[in-house]
């Protein structure tokens, strides 16, 4: 068995199968924190249609996306012209850090990974800040404003909810970072790629008001269609304008763009995806919390779970791919955390159940004890 090989994100399923020599199909994901109730049947036959007339696959994608901002601007509440596209949260940040000039930039840990790729890519200066285990790495408003004043950072990035710890600020404590931040000059990029699980603490509206607030958000999450390449970012209009000149033309092509959109007019999917995610979250968090777990508090479709002290992480990561076909996110390269944490997504009750069987008979026989 393979001993030190840790996938750099969730969902790597195809090289967990070479590595340990099982087929890919044989795998549940609980590492990838996608919604696990796929697109409807309604959303892949529109799609399907368009496909046999062709015009979807023969013509260019609308250069402006007025569809698809319409409807993000309705589903996010905020005028179309503070919505810009992209495929992907990550060319969206690239695009806001050079929009806005940013040359030095604090991003609270943990975090994901690939900020630093794009903060690197784009000349930006990184600070991080280590979040602090005992407090579930909760952002602490006064550490983080002592530290954008000691550092005299131009920007600060995080998430919210924050992965993989799953913390949230709440929108009204967001904001007043936001107003702490902005009177410091600082500019906040919030990363809301799982915010539709609480859109309540969205700051978006917040966003498209101001010239020092840039949010990102994703529609491959909580829509489940990673494999489509979608996202937007929400700002004040001229700063909307300043990032679309650093986007190439047509950056998410036309069965993305129109998936999107069909997937942002159907509340009752929304809906059921929010139920379902919230009662299996607090069952699987019960029965986590059962076999001895610490299990952090989380409002998106995925729980950090820590491991008592004596466990040994990797160990028990590889145990529960290679006996159990079951793949978690072993944290142990996210920095300020190590192999006791693991992130591990919501889904179905019949596949949760299969990990909590997993990991009852893991921990209690085999992998205690270093
Ligand atoms: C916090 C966070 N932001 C952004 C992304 C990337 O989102 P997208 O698929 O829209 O590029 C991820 C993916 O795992 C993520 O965890």
């Amino acid at each position: 068995m393979p001993s030190g090989f840790i996938p750099e994100h969730g969902g790597q399923l195809r090289e967990l199968a070479a590595e340990f020599g099982i087929p890919e199909t044989s795998l549940i994901d609980f590492s990838a924190s996608i919604n696990p109730l796929p697109p409807s049947d309604a959303l892949v036959d529109a799609l399907c249609n368009q496909m046999q007339l062709r015009t979807i696959l023969t013509a260019y994608p609308d250069v402006n996306y007025t569809a698809l901002k319409q409807a993000i601007a309705s589903y996010a509440q905020v005028d179309p012209s503070a919505v810009a596209i992209g495929n992907g949260v990550m060319p969206l940040l690239d695009a806001g850090l050079r929009a806005l000039g940013l040359r030095t930039c604090l991003v609270p840990l943990p975090s994901f990974t690939e900020y630093r790729r794009v903060l690197r890519a784009c000349g930006t200066e990184c600070f991080h800040l280590t979040g602090n285990d005992a407090k579930g790495f909760a952002i602490e408003a006064d550490k983080v404003i002592a530290e954008l004043k000691a550092l005299n950072a131009q920007a600060i990035l995080l998430a919210n909810p924050q992965s993989p710890t799953g913390q949230m600020v709440c929108r009204r404590e967001l904001r007043q970072l936001c107003e702490v931040a902005i009177a410091l000059g600082v500019t906040m990029i919030v990363d809301e790629a799982f915010i539709d699980y609480a859109p309540e603490d969205s700051v978006s509206q917040a966003a498209a008001q101001s010239r020092n607030l840039v949010v990102l958000r994703s529609l491959t999450k909580f829509f489940s269609i990673p494999g489509l390449r979608v996202a937007y970012a929400v700002a004040h209009p001229e700063v909307r304008i300043a990032m679309e000149s650093s986007i190439p033309v047509w950056p998410v092509d036309s069965i993305a763009a129109e998936a999107a959109r069909l997937a942002l007019a159907d509340g009752n999917a929304m809906a059921a995806t929010r139920d379902a995610n919230a009662r299996e979250r607090n069952w699987l968090a019960d029965a986590l919390r059962s076999l001895g777990l610490e299990v952090f508090p989380g409002k998106a479709n995925y729980l950090l779970v820590r491991l008592a002290q004596a466990q040994d992480g990797r160990k028990l990561w590889r145990r529960l791919i290679a006996e159990h076909r079951v793949v978690t996110r072993c944290c142990a390269n996210f920095e300020g955390m190590d192999d006791r944490y693991f992130r591990i997504g919501v889904r179905t009750n019949p596949e949760n159940r299969i990990l909590v069987r997993a990991l009852a008979e893991e921990l209690h026989s085999k992998c205690n004890g270093r």
